[in-house]
Protein backbone atom coordinates (compact mmCIF):
# COMPACT_ATOMS: atom_id res chain seq x y z
CA UNK A 1 0.00 0.00 0.00
CA UNK A 2 1.54 3.13 -1.48
CA UNK A 3 0.89 6.00 0.52
CA UNK A 4 1.38 9.67 -0.54
CA UNK A 5 2.15 12.46 1.93
CA UNK A 6 1.84 16.02 1.25
CA UNK A 7 3.52 18.68 3.74
CA UNK A 8 3.10 22.22 3.50
CA UNK A 9 5.90 24.81 3.24
CA UNK A 10 4.85 26.12 5.85
CA UNK A 11 5.87 22.82 8.28
CA UNK A 12 8.48 21.78 6.04
CA UNK A 13 11.38 22.95 7.21
CA UNK A 14 11.61 20.19 10.19
CA UNK A 15 9.58 17.16 9.63
CA UNK A 16 12.10 14.83 11.81
CA UNK A 17 8.38 13.78 13.42
CA UNK A 18 7.09 12.71 10.29
CA UNK A 19 10.25 11.31 9.24
CA UNK A 20 10.76 9.09 12.47
CA UNK A 21 6.93 8.30 12.32
CA UNK A 22 6.96 7.22 8.38
CA UNK A 23 10.33 5.06 9.77
CA UNK A 24 8.13 2.77 12.31
CA UNK A 25 5.68 2.39 9.92
CA UNK A 26 7.80 0.61 7.21
CA UNK A 27 5.16 1.35 4.28
CA UNK A 28 6.17 2.61 1.11
CA UNK A 29 5.91 5.92 0.73
CA UNK A 30 5.75 9.48 -1.89
CA UNK A 31 6.69 12.61 -0.22
CA UNK A 32 5.20 15.64 -2.01
CA UNK A 33 6.63 19.22 -0.12
CA UNK A 34 5.64 22.62 -0.97
CA UNK A 35 7.36 25.17 -0.97
CA UNK A 36 5.49 29.00 -0.82
CA UNK A 37 6.72 30.43 2.53
CA UNK A 38 10.46 30.06 1.56
CA UNK A 39 9.55 31.22 -2.24
CA UNK A 40 8.11 34.07 -0.19
CA UNK A 41 11.18 34.75 2.02
CA UNK A 42 13.80 34.20 -1.02
CA UNK A 43 11.55 36.45 -3.16
CA UNK A 44 11.71 39.30 -0.26
CA UNK A 45 15.35 38.68 -0.08
CA UNK A 46 16.14 39.12 -3.63
CA UNK A 47 14.44 42.46 -3.51
CA UNK A 48 10.77 41.45 -4.93
CA UNK A 49 7.32 41.53 -3.51
CA UNK A 50 5.29 38.52 -4.03
CA UNK A 51 2.23 39.62 -5.86
CA UNK A 52 -1.07 37.52 -5.78
CA UNK A 53 -4.00 37.33 -7.94
CA UNK A 54 -7.93 36.35 -7.75
CA UNK A 55 -8.94 33.87 -10.49
CA UNK A 56 -12.29 33.77 -11.98
CA UNK A 57 -12.89 30.57 -10.01
CA UNK A 58 -12.01 33.08 -6.83
CA UNK A 59 -8.83 31.02 -5.93
CA UNK A 60 -6.09 33.82 -4.73
CA UNK A 61 -3.15 31.82 -6.31
CA UNK A 62 0.48 34.00 -6.85
CA UNK A 63 1.35 36.04 -9.98
CA UNK A 64 4.05 33.58 -11.49
CA UNK A 65 5.97 35.57 -13.78
CA UNK A 66 9.21 34.50 -15.62
CA UNK A 67 11.69 35.77 -12.19
CA UNK A 68 9.01 34.05 -9.27
CA UNK A 69 9.51 30.53 -11.06
CA UNK A 70 13.26 30.81 -10.92
CA UNK A 71 13.26 31.94 -7.49
CA UNK A 72 10.13 28.96 -7.25
CA UNK A 73 12.53 26.50 -8.11
CA UNK A 74 15.61 27.83 -6.65
CA UNK A 75 13.39 27.59 -2.64
CA UNK A 76 12.28 24.40 -4.16
CA UNK A 77 15.67 22.61 -4.82
CA UNK A 78 16.87 24.27 -1.58
CA UNK A 79 13.71 22.93 0.88
CA UNK A 80 14.13 19.72 -1.22
CA UNK A 81 17.58 19.05 -0.94
CA UNK A 82 17.27 20.12 2.88
CA UNK A 83 13.74 17.16 3.37
CA UNK A 84 16.11 14.87 1.87
CA UNK A 85 19.04 15.03 4.24
CA UNK A 86 16.36 15.44 7.38
CA UNK A 87 15.22 12.12 6.46
CA UNK A 88 18.14 10.33 5.78
CA UNK A 89 19.56 11.43 9.55
CA UNK A 90 15.96 9.81 10.57
CA UNK A 91 17.45 6.32 8.42
CA UNK A 92 15.25 6.86 5.42
CA UNK A 93 16.31 6.21 2.29
CA UNK A 94 15.45 9.42 0.81
CA UNK A 95 15.82 10.58 -3.04
CA UNK A 96 15.33 13.72 -4.24
CA UNK A 97 13.25 14.02 -7.70
CA UNK A 98 13.05 16.64 -9.96
CA UNK A 99 11.53 16.74 -13.93
CA UNK A 100 9.48 13.88 -12.86
CA UNK A 101 5.98 15.91 -12.56
CA UNK A 102 4.68 16.93 -16.28
CA UNK A 103 2.25 20.20 -16.85
CA UNK A 104 1.38 22.55 -19.30
CA UNK A 105 2.42 25.76 -18.89
CA UNK A 106 -0.66 27.93 -18.93
CA UNK A 107 1.06 31.10 -20.08
CA UNK A 108 -2.63 33.23 -19.60
CA UNK A 109 -4.88 33.06 -16.74
CA UNK A 110 -8.34 34.88 -16.20
CA UNK A 111 -8.10 37.07 -13.07
CA UNK A 112 -10.30 39.24 -11.65
CA UNK A 113 -9.26 42.67 -10.70
CA UNK A 114 -10.81 45.53 -8.68
CA UNK A 115 -14.02 43.77 -9.56
CA UNK A 116 -12.85 43.00 -13.54
CA UNK A 117 -12.10 40.17 -15.53
CA UNK A 118 -8.80 40.90 -16.95
CA UNK A 119 -6.23 38.35 -18.99
CA UNK A 120 -2.94 38.03 -17.22
CA UNK A 121 0.33 36.75 -19.68
CA UNK A 122 3.69 35.38 -19.16
CA UNK A 123 2.59 33.12 -16.02
CA UNK A 124 4.49 30.34 -15.24
CA UNK A 125 2.16 28.16 -13.47
CA UNK A 126 1.05 24.66 -14.63
CA UNK A 127 -1.43 22.09 -15.28
CA UNK A 128 -0.66 18.95 -14.40
CA UNK A 129 -0.69 16.15 -17.36
CA UNK A 130 1.31 13.84 -16.11
CA UNK A 131 4.34 12.27 -14.06
CA UNK A 132 7.54 9.93 -14.93
CA UNK A 133 5.65 7.31 -13.61
CA UNK A 134 8.19 4.09 -14.13
CA UNK A 135 10.89 6.71 -12.06
CA UNK A 136 8.75 6.75 -9.29
CA UNK A 137 7.55 3.61 -9.26
CA UNK A 138 11.00 2.02 -9.97
CA UNK A 139 12.28 3.90 -6.75
CA UNK A 140 9.36 2.89 -4.50
CA UNK A 141 10.24 -0.69 -5.77
CA UNK A 142 13.96 -0.43 -4.51
CA UNK A 143 12.44 1.03 -1.20
CA UNK A 144 13.08 4.58 -1.44
CA UNK A 145 10.87 7.11 -0.27
CA UNK A 146 10.99 9.77 -3.47
CA UNK A 147 10.91 13.12 -1.98
CA UNK A 148 9.42 15.89 -4.79
CA UNK A 149 8.80 20.03 -5.02
CA UNK A 150 6.03 21.64 -6.54
CA UNK A 151 7.69 22.26 -9.75
CA UNK A 152 7.12 20.78 -12.98
CA UNK A 153 8.41 20.30 -16.75
CA UNK A 154 6.16 21.53 -19.63
CA UNK A 155 6.86 19.51 -23.67
CA UNK A 156 8.58 23.05 -24.07
CA UNK A 157 11.20 22.08 -21.45
CA UNK A 158 9.93 24.73 -19.17
CA UNK A 159 9.73 25.01 -15.46
CA UNK A 160 6.56 25.80 -13.95
CA UNK A 161 5.07 25.93 -10.51
CA UNK A 162 2.24 23.75 -9.75
CA UNK A 163 0.21 23.75 -6.40
CA UNK A 164 1.52 21.03 -4.35
CA UNK A 165 -1.84 19.55 -2.52
CA UNK A 166 -3.17 18.81 -6.35
CA UNK A 167 0.13 17.43 -7.00
CA UNK A 168 0.05 14.99 -4.33
CA UNK A 169 -3.60 13.97 -5.34
CA UNK A 170 -2.57 13.20 -9.47
CA UNK A 171 0.81 11.61 -8.62
CA UNK A 172 -1.55 9.16 -5.47
CA UNK A 173 -3.78 8.35 -8.79
CA UNK A 174 -0.69 7.39 -11.25
CA UNK A 175 0.48 5.35 -8.35
CA UNK A 176 -2.83 3.67 -7.68
CA UNK A 177 -2.21 4.83 -3.81
CA UNK A 178 -5.21 4.93 -1.45
CA UNK A 179 -4.57 7.26 1.07
CA UNK A 180 -2.82 10.88 0.74
CA UNK A 181 -2.05 12.58 3.97
CA UNK A 182 -2.18 15.89 3.15
CA UNK A 183 -0.43 17.53 6.54
CA UNK A 184 -0.33 21.15 7.34
CA UNK A 185 -0.12 23.32 10.27
CA UNK A 186 -4.06 23.63 11.40
CA UNK A 187 -5.24 20.25 12.85
CA UNK A 188 -7.71 19.51 10.01
CA UNK A 189 -10.48 21.88 8.31
CA UNK A 190 -12.07 24.13 10.72
CA UNK A 191 -16.04 24.52 10.91
CA UNK A 192 -17.26 28.31 11.58
CA UNK A 193 -16.86 27.79 15.31
CA UNK A 194 -13.13 26.76 15.03
CA UNK A 195 -14.04 23.01 15.56
CA UNK A 196 -12.22 20.77 13.77
CA UNK A 197 -14.88 18.71 10.99
CA UNK A 198 -14.11 15.29 11.65
CA UNK A 199 -15.31 14.01 8.10
CA UNK A 200 -16.13 15.45 4.77
CA UNK A 201 -17.98 12.95 2.24
CA UNK A 202 -16.73 13.34 -0.88
CA UNK A 203 -20.05 14.67 -2.33
CA UNK A 204 -19.71 17.79 0.30
CA UNK A 205 -16.86 18.75 -1.09
CA UNK A 206 -17.90 21.26 -3.28
CA UNK A 207 -20.02 23.16 -1.08
CA UNK A 208 -16.51 23.05 2.01
CA UNK A 209 -14.64 24.59 -0.65
CA UNK A 210 -16.81 27.62 -0.55
CA UNK A 211 -16.73 27.86 3.04
CA UNK A 212 -13.11 27.85 3.94
CA UNK A 213 -10.62 30.25 2.69
CA UNK A 214 -6.78 31.07 2.02
CA UNK A 215 -4.77 27.65 1.29
CA UNK A 216 -7.77 25.19 3.07
CA UNK A 217 -9.16 25.85 -0.78
CA UNK A 218 -6.74 24.48 -2.53
CA UNK A 219 -6.68 21.45 -0.36
CA UNK A 220 -10.70 21.04 -0.46
CA UNK A 221 -9.97 20.88 -4.30
CA UNK A 222 -7.06 19.15 -4.51
CA UNK A 223 -9.53 16.60 -1.90
CA UNK A 224 -12.03 16.58 -4.77
CA UNK A 225 -10.01 15.78 -7.48
CA UNK A 226 -8.47 12.82 -5.49
CA UNK A 227 -11.75 11.36 -4.84
CA UNK A 228 -12.50 11.77 -8.46
CA UNK A 229 -9.05 9.78 -9.63
CA UNK A 230 -10.71 7.05 -7.14
CA UNK A 231 -8.25 7.69 -4.27
CA UNK A 232 -10.05 6.30 -0.96
CA UNK A 233 -9.20 8.42 1.44
CA UNK A 234 -7.87 12.00 2.24
CA UNK A 235 -6.59 13.45 5.41
CA UNK A 236 -6.26 16.62 6.12
CA UNK A 237 -4.53 16.61 9.64
CA UNK A 238 -1.60 18.36 11.91
CA UNK A 239 2.18 17.79 10.97
CA UNK A 240 3.42 19.78 14.08
CA UNK A 241 2.41 17.02 16.70
CA UNK A 242 4.16 14.06 17.64
CA UNK A 243 3.56 10.34 14.97
CA UNK A 244 1.62 12.71 12.73
CA UNK A 245 1.06 9.60 10.24
CA UNK A 246 0.05 7.22 12.67
CA UNK A 247 -2.58 9.91 13.70
CA UNK A 248 -4.07 10.69 10.46
CA UNK A 249 -4.28 6.83 9.55
CA UNK A 250 -6.05 6.81 12.93
CA UNK A 251 -8.64 9.33 12.11
CA UNK A 252 -7.50 12.34 13.68
CA UNK A 253 -7.86 15.60 11.37
CA UNK A 254 -10.33 15.76 8.91
CA UNK A 255 -10.81 12.67 6.73
CA UNK A 256 -12.56 12.90 3.57
CA UNK A 257 -13.92 9.92 1.68
CA UNK A 258 -16.28 8.47 -1.47
N1 LIG B 1 -11.75 26.40 7.54
C1 LIG B 1 -10.41 26.35 7.65
N2 LIG B 1 -9.83 25.39 8.39
C2 LIG B 1 -8.50 25.31 8.52
N3 LIG B 1 -7.64 26.16 7.91
C3 LIG B 1 -8.14 27.15 7.15
C4 LIG B 1 -9.56 27.29 6.99
N4 LIG B 1 -9.79 28.36 6.19
C5 LIG B 1 -8.59 28.86 5.87
N5 LIG B 1 -7.59 28.15 6.43
C6 LIG B 1 -6.17 28.42 6.27
O1 LIG B 1 -5.56 27.44 5.45
C7 LIG B 1 -4.21 27.29 5.88
C8 LIG B 1 -3.62 26.00 5.34
O2 LIG B 1 -3.29 26.16 3.99
P1 LIG B 1 -1.83 26.63 3.55
O3 LIG B 1 -1.48 27.90 4.21
O4 LIG B 1 -1.80 26.61 2.06
O5 LIG B 1 -0.91 25.51 4.20
P2 LIG B 1 0.11 24.48 3.55
O6 LIG B 1 1.43 25.15 3.59
O7 LIG B 1 0.03 23.30 4.45
O8 LIG B 1 -0.36 24.16 2.16
C9 LIG B 1 -4.32 27.37 7.38
O9 LIG B 1 -3.10 27.72 7.99
C10 LIG B 1 -5.40 28.42 7.57
O10 LIG B 1 -4.82 29.69 7.73
MG1 LIG C 1 -0.95 25.44 0.60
Amino acid sequence: MTIVIKVGGSIADGIENIARDLKSLNEPCVLVHGVGPQADELTRKLGKEPRWVISVQGIRSRYTDKETVEIFNRAANDLNNEIVSTFKKEGITAIGLSNAIYAQRKDRIKIIESGRKMILEGDYTGKITGIDKKRFADLIERKFVPVIGPMALTEQNEIVNVNADRAAAFIAKELGAEIVLNFSDVPGVYDSNKKVIRRIPAQQLEQKMKEVSGGMVMKLLAAKEAMEFGVKRFVIASGVVENPIAKALDGEGTVVEQ
